[in-house]
């Protein structure tokens, strides 16, 4: 009968399941709240360009999620577990600028836009520093910012003259 390792892959070399999790859990939970933020915002946009918004909001919430899960995963795959409670996330990110209540489109454009940002540069140092630790986890990163970087766009160009 074959023999099956089932230790992790990287296990021989514990600095790249170490720095994989040190750089991408925070973009699972910047992500992780940017999904939740970004229903807020899809619930309560207001006004003249209501159903772009509120269609595009939701892309964001669910490109917010696809990228959180592959990230989580990469970590798991790894052996190392990943945090993402509720609690964990709201006592690890910044405070969304979406704010309570019905909020005009324009208005919530920037907030979410705010919010996109700080997770951008969370992606962006996870980028930097995976460099010479581990490509693959280096490679999602890469994804999750072209992603997050097109969603932004998409947003902006609603303000954009
Ligand atoms: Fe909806």
């Amino acid at each position: 009968m074959t023999k099956i390792n089932t230790t992790p892959a990287t296990a021989a070399n514990p600095d790249v399941a170490a720095a994989s999790a040190q750089f991408l859990t925070p973009v699972v939970l910047g992500l992780q709240a940017l999904a939740v933020n970004g229903k807020q915002a899809h619930w309560n946009v207001r006004g003249a360009n209501f159903i772009a918004i509120h269609e595009l909001l939701d892309s964001v919430v669910s490109n917010a999620q696809a990228g959180a899960d592959q990230a989580a995963e990469r970590i798991v795959a790894l052996g190392l577990p990943i945090d993402a409670r509720v609690s964990t996330v709201a006592a690890k990110t910044t405070p969304s600028a979406v704010p309570a209540g019905f909020t005009q489109w324009d208005a919530l454009i920037r907030n979410v836009i705010t919010d996109m940002d700080i997770v951008i540069a969370d992606v962006q140092a996870a980028i930097d520093g995976l460099d010479e630790f581990d490509l693959t986890s280096q490679d999602i990163a890469i994804g999750i910012k072209e992603s997050l970087e097109k969603d932004r766009w998409f947003l902006f160009a609603h303000l954009a003259e």
